[in-house]
């Protein structure tokens, strides 16, 4: 058995929650494996919408182990109101979500630094959702950071102090000390209530899964764009979004990977800041934001929207080995007249076909081709023989300049307004 990964192709927001949780029962287990509360995926069902920031889309599908891999960073506070919120509608998160001892965790004084580094940058700031994902990060990397695994240990209270020290540090004459007395209560408190939820060898448990059958989805958080080595650096998050990030996020062997479903939207968004070559900052892309409801799930800033951009999809499909794509939210364009779909950029009066290295100080000018809308409601369409042919033209259109086929099309947040072709 392989693992099959899910992952978003832009700047994350791609809907990534709501088809997780539509292909959850062809698998047995959904495993994140990076990122943190910095995610927000909605799922909407019986007439119901629900967020999950840290925990796997499958949480509400019977039958179906959810794992928080060791690539994950963890908030117990947040992940703690997740919990409670998820258990409100019945289901006993304790019978069916693990976590992977490895992960790390989110100091209240880490998201204090994200807070104060990015006051720092003043208008250079990357627009972090201030969860605390780069210092938790970074004190992974730099060998300093706090796992969850470490809370069954007697000195956990000591590793925690040792940290904020440090941290106090580096913040010096910085105001936190009210923030910190605030947040460090509640904080001890969600790691305690934490402790009803399973801590695994998540890398031994999912190889153990594989050989005995099991069929095994990773879901990802985040986007391509937003990938800390391939995406518009330093305007990125703190970990690897892309296909490789399930390796190291969940201990999956490379020959492991089986299917990468890429997802991206019929348009293009994105929240913070950072270059979008194809942002229309007009009446276009207001119009866009407000029949998409393009609005921060974690953040409720809202969305920045511009038409698809095919040399980053591109990219992404490269980077990730996307074997199959998931088209969002087309209905949102149901009533364009005309389309817009970015071919190429214009750079230094040169065409390219790709993404330049310094993106953030060169102008980039979107050359755009023009497409027919279809001009009708794709909301119920439940067939893709039924739909329009300017639509199915809009999909071949995009399946054979990204060289993949699309094998989901969803045309409303809600489950059911999903078509698998066959
Ligand atoms: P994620 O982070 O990739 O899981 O995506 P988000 O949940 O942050 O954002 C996607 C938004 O689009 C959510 O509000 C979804 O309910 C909504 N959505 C998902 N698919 C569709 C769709 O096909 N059409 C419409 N109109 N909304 C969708
Ligand atoms: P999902 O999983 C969209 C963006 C932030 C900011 C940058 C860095 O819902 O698709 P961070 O908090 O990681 O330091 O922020 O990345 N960002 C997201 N944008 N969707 C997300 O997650 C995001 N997670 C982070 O807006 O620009
Ligand atoms: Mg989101």
């Amino acid at each position: 058995m392989k693992v099959d990964v899910l992952l978003g192709l832009q700047w994350g927001d791609e809907g990534k929650g709501k088809i997780v949780d539509v292909v959850t029962p062809d698998y047995d287990i959904i495993a994140r494996f990076q990122g943190g509360p910095n995610a927000g995926h909605t799922l909407i069902f019986e007439g119901q919408k629900q967020v999950l920031h840290t925990i796997p889309s499958g949480i509400f599908r019977k039958n179906t182990m959810n794992v928080i891999g060791n690539g994950v960073v963890i908030d117990p506070v947040t992940l703690k109101a997740e919990i409670e919120k998820i258990e409100a509608r019945g289901v006993d998160v304790s019978k069916n979500l693990l976590i992977s001892r490895k992960a790390h965790l989110i100091l209240p004084t880490h998201k204090i630094l994200d807070k104060f580094s990015e006051e720092a940058k003043g208008k250079k700031k990357i627009g972090s959702t201030l969860k605390g994902i780069g210092p938790t990060y970074m004190d992974k990397t730099g060998r300093n950071g706090i796992r969850i695994g470490d809370t069954e240990h007697p000195k956990f209270k000591k590793k925690y102090k040792a940290l904020v020290d440090k941290h106090k540090g580096i913040l010096g004459d910085y105001k936190y000390k009210k923030l910190l007395k605030e947040s460090e209560e509640t904080w001890f408190e969600a790691i305690e209530y934490l402790k009803r939820i399973p801590l695994i060898d998540s890398e031994h448990y999912l190889n153990n899964a594989l050989q005995v059958g099991k069929k095994i989805l990773a879901e990802g958080a985040q986007g391509t764009m937003l990938d800390i080595d391939f995406g518009t650096y330093p305007f990125v998050t703190s970990s690897n979004t892309v296909t490789a990030g399930t390796c190291t996020g969940l201990g999956i062997a490379p020959n492991k990977v089986g299917e990468v479903i890429g997802i991206f939207k019929a348009y293009c968004t994105r929240v913070g800041s950072g270059p979008f070559p194809t942002e229309l900052d007009n009446k276009i892309g207001q119009k866009i934001r407000e029949i998409g409801h393009e609005y921060g799930a974690t953040t409720g800033r809202d969305r920045r929207c511009g038409w698809i951009d095919l040399p980053a999809l591109k990219y992404a499909c490269m980077i990730n080995g996307a074997t199959q794509l998931s088209m969002m939210k087309a209905d949102v364009l149901d009533t364009f007249e005309t389309i817009k779909v970015c071919t190429h950029y214009e750079v230094n009066g040169q065409k390219v076909d790709y993404l330049p290295y310094d993106i953030n100080d060169l102008e980039i000018i979107p050359v755009y081709k023009e497409v027919k809308g279809w001009n009708t409601s794709l909301s119920d369409l439940k067939d893709l023989s039924k739909a329009p042919q300017e639509f199915l033209d809009y999909i071949t259109y995009l399946e054979s300049e990204l060289n993949v086929p699309i094998t989901i099309v969803s045309v409303g947040p809600d489950r059911e307004q999903t078509i698998i072709k066959k």
